[in-house]
């Protein structure tokens, strides 16, 4: 099997097809529902929700992917925007979404998430869409988030979990098979995560097999 590290941060394919799909709506809605059962509009609104951040917010958006969340951004967005990856080829589209999309301010680098780089309070805002799941170490991840928010910071997530259908945890199981998925837990399981990572205050609600995290530093 392939380890989880290797699959994101070298399979350029796994990267490719990843974010093609989720790029184009209709395969991004099919995805959605089919697999995970939540309608794709709950990811369209957390990209509305970035879009209206105000001016001068200090935003870390990880995992960046492709740059999904860049797509609701207007050229005057005046946000101080991170988008970080562990994956080389998912950062190289997002450089170039950056370019085609003529965005200022967007720093693109790579990171762990669970062994960030960033000082402690560094962000406003940690953008975490639908890739906890993926990590080898979500816990770990958590802690770093809440880390590098400032007090108050808000952390908003979306994750898979398991336990939301047979069909989903089929699905999650034979992604973990393939190294693409990582720790996938529980709604309980994140709770308990977010709990030891120090947020202040969450509230967790649930699509499907999405779960929709927001959470205060
Ligand atoms: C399912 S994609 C989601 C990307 C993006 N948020 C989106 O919705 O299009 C999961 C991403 O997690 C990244 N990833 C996996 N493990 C990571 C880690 N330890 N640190 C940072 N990124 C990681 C992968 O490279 C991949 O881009």
């Amino acid at each position: 099997m392939p380890s989880l590290q290797d699959t994101w941060s070298t399979d350029r394919v796994v990267a490719a097809l990843y974010d093609t799909a989720v790029q184009y709506r209709a395969t991004a809605w099919a995805g959605a529902r089919v697999l995970w059962g939540f309608p794709f509009s709950v990811i369209e609104q957390e990209l509305r929700g970035v879009a209206a951040l105000p001016r001068g917010t200090r935003i870390l958006d990880l995992p960046t992917g492709g740059g999904l969340a860049l797509n609701g951004l207007a050229p005057d967005h005046g946000l101080d925007y991170v988008a970080a990856d562990l994956s080389s080829e998912m950062l190289d589209r997002t450089r170039a979404r950056v370019a085609e999309r003529g965005l200022p301010d967007i720093r693109v680098t790579e990171e762990d998430a669970a062994a960030l780089t960033f000082d402690d309070d560094a962000f406003d805002v940690v953008l975490s869409l639908t890739g906890l799941h993926c990590f080898a170490r979500p816990a770990a991840a958590l802690a770093e988030f809440r880390r590098v928010l400032r007090p108050g910071g808000e952390l908003r997530l979306t994750t898979v979990v398991r336990g939301a259908g047979r069909r989903h945890d089929d699905a999650v199981r034979l992604l973990r098979g393939l190294g693409v998925f990582g720790l996938v837990g529980t709604p309980d399981d994140l709770a308990a995560w977010l709990d030891a990572a120090g947020f202040a205050t969450v509230t967790q609600t649930q699509s499907g097999a999405l779960a929709i995290v927001r959470a205060t530093a």
